[in-house]
């Protein structure tokens, strides 16, 4: 099992290069507060907010994974050089369309082949 990193706002990290680790391997959910109960919610998972990661044959972001709590949601799988290829950075992202019943605690996890698992900021999901 991969050692988890959770993300920390890096406005409140000094250094330069934290920043940069932080922010480009953590899954930032962006969706809409409110869902309607049993109808299409498309969410967006977008890894990095400010900064790019590598897209190397040995460096990539390779998995992209959406849970509600503790129950997988949805799950997109990257290779290498999908994002741009060798040499290049990119923000990996991936829209999933899920419906939810009830009030949700959208969670997103991404996976670097080099630096380990990463978990973003918890998102808050209104249902009615
Ligand atoms: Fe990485």
């Amino acid at each position: 099992m991969p050692k988890l990193n959770f993300y920390t706002d890096i406005n409140d990290v000094a250094n330069e290069a934290k920043r940069d680790l932080i922010d480009r391997h953590s899954p930032f959910i962006h969706c809409d507060d409110h869902a309607k109960k049993g109808e299409p919610f498309d969410v967006r998972v977008q890894v990095g907010n400010e900064y790019l990661h590598p897209d190397d044959t040995d460096h990539y972001v390779s998995t992209v994974t959406l849970y509600n709590g503790q129950t997988k949601l949805a799950e997109a799988t990257f290779f290498a050089g999908a994002n741009g290829g060798q040499g290049n950075k990119a923000q990996t992202s991936v829209t999933f369309r899920v419906i939810l019943e009830k009030n949700s605690k959208l969670i997103a996890n991404a996976y670097c082949t080099k630096h380990g698992l990463w978990e973003g900021p918890v998102k808050d999901i209104q249902v009615a």
